[in-house]
Formats: structure tokens, sequence, C-alpha cells
């Protein structure tokens, strides 16, 4: 018997113009969990695609218990028992969660002896079951595309967890989750660890990784750096490994200087009577303002209602001292307002479109000519200064954009918004699924644009982002604002205190 259920050796693949993977390992134990970890771009996905049968590997081999295997697709994969929860989520939103579980292999019954018809009845109790197994509590025939983002990431573990395997990939599977589907999730990777099962865990937080890995693998440019036992980490040594140098500082030093009121939020109330309600909030120019809050705290909702995604039934929005009207997003960024949002798949991505085009689109009309004609050259550089800026990955400014990894996806994103050179800048948890050393990039735009008098509004989950980030911080809990923090004062306990002041 081999001391692991399944070993990589030597595996590359290349994509036009990259060198995705450059003999790459990767050896899971049973009963263990094991952190893949990397910047952006450093191959982790394509790796796990190439495990679970997506891609075709260029060179290298794949051994289950020992024994060389070929893995032709992703059914392949879950008949060796290996299964996958994928970075970008892909329901099917007018699906029930039991269709979406299920699909491809529903449970059959016969009708007259003979004819194979789907078995609705038993899909639904098995669905019922396997959601209570993992500890989600929503009803199976509810249809997907009316779930939040965190409760289809819930499905697809539901449904990667039914497929009873051996090996279960999971893509950073916590990137939208409250803390305790969190927590839910520990649990039932224990339950996993305790049935044998290997776990392969892909993460950017560090805190998850030191707390439920046992080893480690870091990636770099596409290359095997090394593999650990956890208990030897730091926070410091995965970051040193990952980036290939020492990081000294999270945060940039914070030189902007809040001036004069420039948007004014009054008594704004959704029509929604469990959403945002009598919010009031005044924004600097050259502020930061963090928004934080529990998940659910109905942050993002408000921020859609400001940007005209949702509708408000009372309240009054002032820009400069003028009352705006704000009835759709349009209206919104012609008065110099813009919104990155919080689901890039979504809302945010335009997945056949090239890297190019989703960082002009929303801009392009900055760039006629005479009023009409798209001035090339000037897109082009800008596209150019973006991808430099941010340090993008990828081939060429014309790649699509759905074959960037998830974190370069995300600068593209931000690097759309500042294409458009807005005065307010709402940004829905920007760094998301970012690696440590592109975050601080990020931070860097986000402190030079409010240096150079613009105004940001970021709503953020993360403690350490919020603190050492915002002037202010605004704390809303179950759609009120229940309360403003100097960034000075802030910490920890007093924005938790205020984001859990249920009524
Ligand atoms: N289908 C594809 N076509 C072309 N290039 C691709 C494709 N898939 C991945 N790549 C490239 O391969 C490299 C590795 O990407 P991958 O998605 O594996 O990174 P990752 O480590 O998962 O990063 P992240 O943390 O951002 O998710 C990137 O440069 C990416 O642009
Ligand atoms: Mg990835």
């Amino acid at each position: 018997m081999s001391e692991y259920v399944l070993e990589m050796t030597d595996v590359s693949k290349s994509f036009p113009g990259v060198k995705a993977l450059d003999h790459v390992q990767l050896k899971l134990r049973p009963g263990k969990v094991h952190a893949l970890m990397g910047e952006n771009g450093a191959g982790k996905s394509t790796l796990m695609k190439c495990m679970f049968g997506i891609y075709k590997m260029d060179e290298g081999q794949i051994k289950i218990d020992g024994q060389p295997v070929t893995i032709s697709d992703p059914m392949d994969a879950l008949k060796k028992g290996i299964a996958m929860v994928h970075q970008e989520l892909q329901p099917i939103p007018a699906r029930t969660v039991g269709e979406n579980i299920f699909l491809g292999r529903y449970p059959l019954k016969k009708l007259f002896g003979f004819i194979s018809v789907v078995d609705h009845k038993k899909m639904y109790e098995d669905t019922a079951a396997l959601l209570k197994k993992v500890r989600m509590s929503f009803d199976a025939h509810q249809k997907v595309g009316e779930l939040s983002v965190s409760q289809m990431q819930s499905v697809e573990i539901a449904k990667a967890v039914s497929a009873n395997c051996r090996v279960l990939i999971l893509d950073e599977p916590t990137s939208s989750l409250t803390a305790n589907e969190v927590e839910a999730l520990f649990r039932i990777i224990e339950d996993l660890k305790a049935e044998n099962v290997a776990i392969v865990y892909i993460s950017h937080k560090m805190d998850e990784i030191l707390r439920i890995g046992d080893e480690v693998t870091i990636m770099r440019d596409g290359k095997y750096i090394g593999t650990w036992d956890a208990q030897e980490l730091t926070t410091e040594k995965i970051i040193t490994q990952m980036v290939g140098r020492e990081l000294k500082n999270l945060y940039p030093p914070k030189n902007n200087v809040p001036g004069e009121v420039v948007f004014e939020v009054k008594d704004f109330t959704s029509i929604n009577p469990r959403s945002f309600r009598h919010v009031n909030f005044q924004l600097r120019k050259g502020e930061i303002l963090g928004v934080g809050g529990l998940v659910g705290a109905q942050r993002t909702e408000l921020m859609e209602g400001l940007f005209g995604i949702r509708s408000h039934s009372s309240g009054q929005i002032f820009y400069k001292g003028k009352e705006m009207t704000i009835n759709r997003p349009k209206d919104a960024i012609d008065s110099g307002i813009a919104m990155l949002t919080e689901d890039r798949r979504g809302s945010g991505i335009m997945g056949v479109l090239s890297v190019a085009d989703n960082i002009s689109i929303s801009s392009l009309n900055q760039y006629l000519d005479y009023g009409f004609m798209i001035n090339g050259k000037k897109v082009e550089q800008l596209v150019q200064d973006n991808v430099k800026k941010m340090n993008i990955k990828t081939a060429s400014s014309k790649t699509q954009i759905k074959s960037l990894s998830g974190g370069n996806q995300q600068k593209v994103l931000v690097g759309r918004w500042l294409a458009n050179n807005p005065d307010v800048l709402i940004l829905d948890e920007p760094t998301r699924g970012i690696d440590v050393g592109a975050k601080y990039e990020i931070y860097c735009i986000i402190e030079e644009l409010a240096r150079s008098g613009k105004s940001i509004i970021m709503i953020s989950s993360e403690m350490g982002e919020l603190i050492g980030m915002s002037d202010r911080i605004m704390v809303m809990c179950d759609g009120r604002v229940t309360g403003f923090i100097d960034g000075k004062d802030a910490t920890q306990e007093n924005i938790m205190a205020l984001a859990t002041q249920f009524e």
C-alpha cells in the first residue's frame, strides 16, 4: 500500500504564452488537509483542473494508491473518487438546489416496470438529508438563482460531499462564506478527515491555513517550491516562500487628508422592509470610509441602493451640496460614482471579452476622437498602464478574461473602475481572493486615490483591512447603521460589538 492516496509528479502545463505549471508535484495523505498556496496566477487552480480531468497535462504522472492512472474528464475523476468545488462557481440559477446537486446523475425510477424517469421524491429527500449532513438549512426546492453567493457556495460543497469521494478539492471555498458557515465547513472537513478523505485546501487566508492545514505545499510562478508540515510554518514564512522575498508591511503608510463633505446620505431606506433602513452618513473628500458588519448586515444592498441597482422607498442623496436622483446605475456613473461589485462572476466580468475590453468597457466614451471614434491607441495605453500598475498576470491584453486566474480577474475589475476616473468609488470586498502581495498593491492604489482627493467607500469583512485602511469605519447590523468608529480607535472588539448590535 502507498502512503499516499494520490500523487502528482512532474506535472507541466502550458497555455498559449504562459507556462502555467512547470514540473509540479503534490502528494496527498489520507485523512489530512493539504493546503496549496501561492500568489494569484501561481498555478493552483490549473493543477487542480489537471487532477480533476478538466485540462490534459502536457507532462507528468498521476498515481492513485500507488498505481499510475489517466483521468480523462471530470466524470472519470468522480468515478475515481475525486470531487472538486470550483473557485468560480457555475451553478444553474433557474434550477432548484436538488437539481443542481444531482445534475447529470439524477436518481431514476421505473414507470410500468420499464420506463426510466427521474425520481424527484428521492432526489429531494436525498438533498434534504445531504443539506442536513453539511449543516445547512435551506429548502431543497428553492431555485439556486435566488440564493446568496455564500449559500450557492454551500450548495457546491454539499454536492462534492455527496459524491462520497476519497479526495476532495476545495478551491477557495470560504471566499464568500459567513463566519458561521466557515465554522460549519470546518466541521464538515473534520468529519471527512475522520472518514480518511484527503482534502486539498486552497485559500489566501493565512489564519485558515494555519488552523486546519496539516501539510502545506507552496507554488510560485508555476513552479513547485516545497512542502512543509503546517506546524513548522508561520504566516511570515509562508509569505516569504510565496512571494520570494520578505514582505515588511501589510498596509501602505497613509498620507491622505480628508477634506470637506462631498457626499451625504439622509434617511435612506429600502423598499424591502428587511433590508437597509434609515441610513445616514457623510463622506469627505479624500476620505476612506470603511464599512464593517457581518455578512447579511445589508452593506452590499445599501451600496447597490445608492448606486441605483436596488430601489429605495425614501431618503435623499446629496452630492457636492446638490440633491441627486439615482434610479439606475447610469445616473450614478454619469455623476462620477463608480462601484466594484462583490460577485465578479454574476455581475462583474464579461468572460469571453478580452482583458482590454473588460478594463475599458465602462470608460470608452473618454477615449473618443471627434466624439465618436474610439481611439485604439489611447485605449491600449490605458490597458497597458493598468496591467503594469496592478501587475496583472496575462499573456496579452487580448487574452479572454475568463482564462485569467481568479485574483487577476479581480484586478482587471478594479482597473475598469479606475479607468472611469470617478470621484466617489464604492468598493465591495475589493481584495477578495487576492494574494498578500497583490493586496498591498491594491491598498496602495486606494491610498493614492484618496490622497488625490477621491472619496472611497470600502466594504470589507476582513478586520485587518478595515482597521489598516480606513479613516473612519461605519458599522452596520441587520440593515441599520449601528455606529461610526475613528480609524485610529478601531479594534476588532469595538467593531464586533457594533456589528452584533441586534434590535
Ligand atoms: N484556460 C486558460 N487559458 C490560458 N491561460 C490560462 C488558462 N487557465 C489558466 N491560465 C493561466 O495560467 C496561470 C495560472 O493560473 P491559475 O488559475 O492556475 O492560478 P491560481 O494559482 O489559481 O491563482 P488565483 O489565486 O488567482 O486563483 C495564469 O497565468 C493564468 O492566466
Ligand atoms: Mg485559482
